[in-house]
């Protein structure tokens, strides 16, 4: 029997490449839901492809020229939820991502995560309705997958620590005064990973890696204390786990996220043999690891404490790092400012304690008008 998916972000990095590996696997997964943002000419080819039986784009004008199509919040959520899902693959960006990943919860329906952001801002209410409908939610995250795998039949509690690793991003080594004149096309360079903008960036930065941190927690039920950060250039090593008896267990492959894609759309059944490029260990002959200079990429240090300080917090830091980088990709702020409008947001903010989806989207609406007021700031006069 297959697998029915619904692929919410389909037209995206993470979404195309969710459905390269159906491609690799039709007999055993099936999609039967798409939802996107304004790519509707990839959606109209999507839909022609793999006849879902619903759709979804963000505005409703759109969805007028789409037979049938959703639209919106509700859009994502019915896609998310159609009675005959099984997985629902989430990558779509930011809080985008909240409802429908609520939504298909209540719907018991496994999860797929990729958009990390939903967990950051609000894994409290995520992973305990999770619990309560004895939902699943695998990672699609490579360094989560990575320790998802490693974790495989073993308990929390035979766990020394976590060790998450990074590549450092394309300004990696760089002095402060080199990040000064930063432009958005290079800081859309990744050295090993083809990805969406606003994580490409997140990864000039090393945000992405303080969410994943956080995302970390909240998966795997390990506190921060048992976390480490290693960059590691080559991406070969997508992370590792340390158990207590010293033996360190790491999950090793090409940089593509096809792997932990396929991974979550095929677990628990047996791994499947597919077409991607192979690694070779004649292709390094050297594999690097250094710790991260938390002096000069701050949005990491700055996301260490806001996990010690919990709360509204991470929920605020999603919120103004997505606007500063909204700014900097429109060069409207330069990038050793990203870290400054976070920090002044994060600043301003009274963190408190949050049990419902609404409170956590009020919080981040007004932290996006905080963060936006200290673009203006520092931003390009
Ligand atoms: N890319 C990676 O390798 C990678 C790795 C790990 C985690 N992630 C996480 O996965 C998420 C997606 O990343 P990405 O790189 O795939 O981003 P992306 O390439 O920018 O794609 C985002 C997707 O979401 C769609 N979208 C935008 N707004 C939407 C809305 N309101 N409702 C439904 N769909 C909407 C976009 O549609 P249109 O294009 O049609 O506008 C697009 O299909 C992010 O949270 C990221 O952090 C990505």
């Amino acid at each position: 029997m297959s697998i029915n998916i619904s692929v919410l972000g389909s037209t995206g990095s993470i979404g195309t490449q969710t459905l390269e590996v159906v491609d690799q696997f039709k007999s055993q997964l099936k999609v039967v839901g798409l939802a996107a943002g304004g790519n509707v000419d990839l959606l109209k080819a999507q839909i022609k492809k793999y006849h879902p039986k619903a759709v979804s784009v963000k505005r409703e004008k759109d969805a007028r020229i789409i037979e049938k199509a959703h639209f919106g919040d509700e859009g994502n959520c019915k896609v998310a939820t159609l009675p005959s899902v099984d997985k629902v693959v989430i990558a779509t960006p930011g809080l985008a991502g909240i409802k429908p990943t609520l939504a298909a919860i209540g719907s018991k329906k496994t999860l797929a995560l990729a958009t990390k952001e939903v967990l950051v801002a609000a894994g409290q209410i995520v992973t305990r309705q999770a619990k309560k409908n004895k939902v699943k939610i695998l990672p699609i995250d490579s360094e989560h997958s990575a320790i998802f795998q490693c974790l495989e039949g073993r308990e929390v509690d035979e766990v020394k620590r976590v060790i998450l690793t990074a590549s450092g991003g394309p300004f990696r080594g760089m002095k402060a005064r080199q990040l000064k004149n930063i432009t958005p096309s290079q800081a859309l360079k990744h050295p090993n990973w083809k990805m969406g903008a606003k994580i490409t960036i997140d990864s000039a930065t090393l945000m992405n890696k303080g969410f994943e941190v956080i995302e970390a927690i909240w998966l795997f039920g390990v506190p921060l204390s048992k976390i480490t950060v290693v960059v590691h250039p080559q991406s070969i090593i997508h992370s590792a786990v340390e158990f207590i008896d010293g033996s360190i267990i790491a999950q090793l492959g090409p940089s593509d996220m096809r792997l932990p894609i396929q991974f979550a759309l095929l677990y628990p059944g047996k791994r499947g043999k597919n077409n991607f490029r192979r690694f070779s260990f004649g292709d390094f002959s050297s594999l690097s690891f250094e710790e991260p200079d938390l002096k000069i990429f701050r949005c990491l240090d700055l996301a260490f404490g806001t996990i010690g300080q919990g709360k509204t917090m991470p929920a605020v830091m999603t919120a103004a790092n997505d606007i500063a980088v909204a700014a900097f990709l429109n060069k409207k702020l330069p990038f050793f400012r990203i870290p400054d409008v976070i920090e002044s947001t994060l600043e301003v903010h009274r963190p408190r304690v949050y049990s419902t989806m609404e409170e956590i989207l009020e919080v981040d609406m007004s932290a996006r008008d905080i963060a936006a007021k200290f673009v203006v700031k520092f931003g390009f006069k």
